[in-house]
């Protein structure tokens, strides 16, 4: 369902408006992206001389998420909320036809929807990180996979009708660190470990294909850092202040990233920093 829809930007004429589909907009960075973008549109399209800019938000709950909906009453014209569960596979092709409704082309896409933990609810247990081996279960393999691994790639698919093969565009997509091979010397966290990983390697081979067709388009895949949000609360006590991010401060160094990096970067895997991350 789209909500909020501004009636001009119906449907965006790819001339009037450049428009970006953030995902996973309801809190924590891809809130704070959505902030960004539209308080800032420049971090992203360099020249203050851009088109300009329209933001569409995608959550599970548009209804139940007020920060947004409080951004979407300041920006009317700049910003409408659309529901995708990233979790629902079918949510994909219903989202492919409002998009297609609302705009010929994209010029960025930024997924930062993730699950590292949830508490229990009437129909599912808490999803908890697992410390040990003894404690991996497949209901909640799934569940991180479904959000974290196998989404990304279905939100591609999703997508791939609204990139423009004469015009610039990236889609950037939230790993974590923790889901490098090369990088992991700690263990534990097995499902959301795995999860990424397993979202880096299809990220990557489907640039490999994409550059084939689209020599304009950039995937990346990036880690924002540890990062002062929901996610991160239950684990970053220990986390020394210096080391520990606002949302905001993320948001505007992903940005940046995109900003930096073209098509030369497809396939590549990259932090906050603009550094890369080893696979
Ligand atoms: N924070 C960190 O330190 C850190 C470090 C490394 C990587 N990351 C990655 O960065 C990304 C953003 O994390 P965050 O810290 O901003 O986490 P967060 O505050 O917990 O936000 C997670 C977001 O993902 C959304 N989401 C979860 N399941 C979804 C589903 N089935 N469909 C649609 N949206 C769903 C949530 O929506 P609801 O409001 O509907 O739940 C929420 O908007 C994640 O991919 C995470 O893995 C974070």
């Amino acid at each position: 369902m789209i909500h909020r829809l501004p009636e001009f930007v119906s449907p965006i004429s790819p001339d009037a408006a450049d428009v970006v589909l953030v995902v996973g907009a309801s809190r924590g960075i891809g809130y704070a992206m959505v902030e960004a973008l539209l308080s800032k549109p420049e971090v992203l399209l360099g020249s203050p001389n851009h088109k300009p800019l329209i933001v569409l938000a995608a959550c599970r709950h548009p209804q139940r998420a007020e920060a947004l909906q409080a951004l979407q009453r300041q920006h009317p014209q700049q910003l409408a909320l659309l529901t995708l569960d990233m979790a629902n596979a079918e949510a994909f092709a219903t989202l492919t036809q409002q998009l297609k409704s609302l705009t010929p082309t994209l010029r960025a896409v930024v997924n930062t929807a993730g699950l590292l933990h949830e508490p229990a609810t009437d129909s599912q247990p808490a999803l908890r990180p697992e410390k040990a081996l003894s404690q991996i279960r497949v209901d909640a393999v799934m569940r991180s996979f479904s959000v974290n691994a196998w989404a990304p790639i279905l939100l591609a698919q999703a997508v791939l009708p609204l990139i423009s093969r004469q015009h610039a565009f990236c889609f950037a997509s939230l790993s974590a660190r923790v889901g490098s091979i090369g990088d992991n010397q700690l263990g534990g966290w097995y499902s959301y470990r795995a999860a990424k990983t397993a979202q880096n390697q299809f990220l990557k081979t489907w640039s490999i294909e994409l550059a084939r067709t689209h020599p304009l388009a950039t995937v990346l895949v990036l880690h924002p850092g540890t990062t002062d949000t929901d996610l991160s609360k239950p684990f970053s006590a220990h986390v020394v202040p210096e080391k520990l991010f606002t949302k905001e401060r993320v948001a505007q160094d992903l940005l940046a990233v995109l900003r930096a990096r073209g098509p030369e970067s497809s396939g590549g895997f990259f932090d906050w920093a603009n550094e890369s991350v080893p696979w």
